[in-house]
């Protein structure tokens, strides 16, 4: 009943792990999906190895998290090994890669084995990479034609929230190729410790996850589904099964869990139980609430 196929993927549920958490090792991946997840998303991967930000690089604010992690990563060489372990739960694994450039973005897709690449051109606290890229429409098509024209795998972009229309960006990485698009990343934010009156995060300022930033993330899904012909896959705040129900009202195809899973390993199944249970009792399918909110 929650079953669907996604850019050609086979998902026995729309409800995936995001980029992130619980996404550095084969043995968490696996861990993830073995708790009920559809598909699940590695933590981005880049270049060369990188340490990251310095701590405090998460804390825990009002209705979310702030991160600077900094794309912390082993780099691509020494990851294949942990997709291949995670794919022994039998679920889709989904590589998010970034890069500074097209070139390292085709490098990275070219050597990677995965059953799609999520590119991050979204990561809102990365000199160089992320978002400093992904604001820019011609920058976004471009990456997603080069990783397109190469990668033996589907190619999702996903989003920055931060910018003034991200459906000019979603548009741009349609006309790149890409499959599907994400939305959306982290918003950016940042908080200060009033007792020293000094940022609290190592790198100063973050991006906010968690449940604060739903409704963002439902506007921005709500606009791209009318704006792009290629599936959206939500992201954002979403913690039950009322939520990603919501996020599929809106237009989202699939949905991502990140925030939430770090404190219920097994929210896949708490989520896909309810809303199994949902569909039964209102007698509807996954398609018939798929952008329902549009019906209007
Ligand atoms: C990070 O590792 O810095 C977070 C990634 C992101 O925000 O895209």
């Amino acid at each position: 009943m929650l079953a669907l196929t996604l850019t050609g993927l086979k998902l026995r549920n729309p409800l995936m792990l995001a980029a992130g958490i619980m996404g550095t090792t084969g043995g968490s991946l696996k861990r993830v999906a073995e708790g009920g997840a559809g598909a699940v998303v590695t933590k981005s991967i880049g270049k060369e190895p990188r340490r990251g930000h310095s701590n405090p690089s998460m804390i825990e604010v009002d209705s979310g998290y702030l991160n600077a992690m900094g794309l912390p990563n082993p780099s691509y060489r020494d990851f294949q090994g942990e997709i291949e372990r995670a794919r022994e739960a039998g679920v889709p694994v989904i590589a998010s890669i970034f890069g500074g450039s097209t070139e390292e973005f085709l490098e990275i897709a070219g050597a990677l084995r995965a059953d799609a690449f999520e590119l991050n051109l979204s990561c809102p606290h990365a000199c160089g990479y992320g978002a400093e890229i992904g604001t820019r429409p011609d920058l976004v098509e471009e990456i997603a034609r080069a990783v397109k024209s190469t990668a033996r795998s589907p190619v999702w972009v996903k989003l920055t929230p931060n910018v003034t229309d991200i459906k000019s960006i979603g548009l741009a990485a349609q006309r790149g190729g890409a499959d599907a698009v994400v939305a959306i990343n982290t918003v950016r934010g940042m908080a200060i410790d009033i007792e020293s009156g000094y940022p609290i995060l190592g790198n100063r300022f973050g991006g906010l996850s968690g449940r604060a930033i739903k409704p963002v993330a439902i506007r921005c899904v709500y606009d791209l589904y009318e704006a792009l012909d290629i599936p959206v896959i939500g992201v954002g705040g979403i913690s039950d099964w009322r939520d990603a129900i919501e996020f599929i009202m809106a237009g989202a195809r699939a949905v991502e869990i990140g925030s939430a899973v770090g404190n219920n390993i097994n929210i896949f199944s708490d989520i896909s139980s309810c809303m199994r249970e949902f569909l039964v009792e209102k007698e509807w399918t996954l398609n018939d609430i798929y952008g329902m909110a549009h019906e209007l």
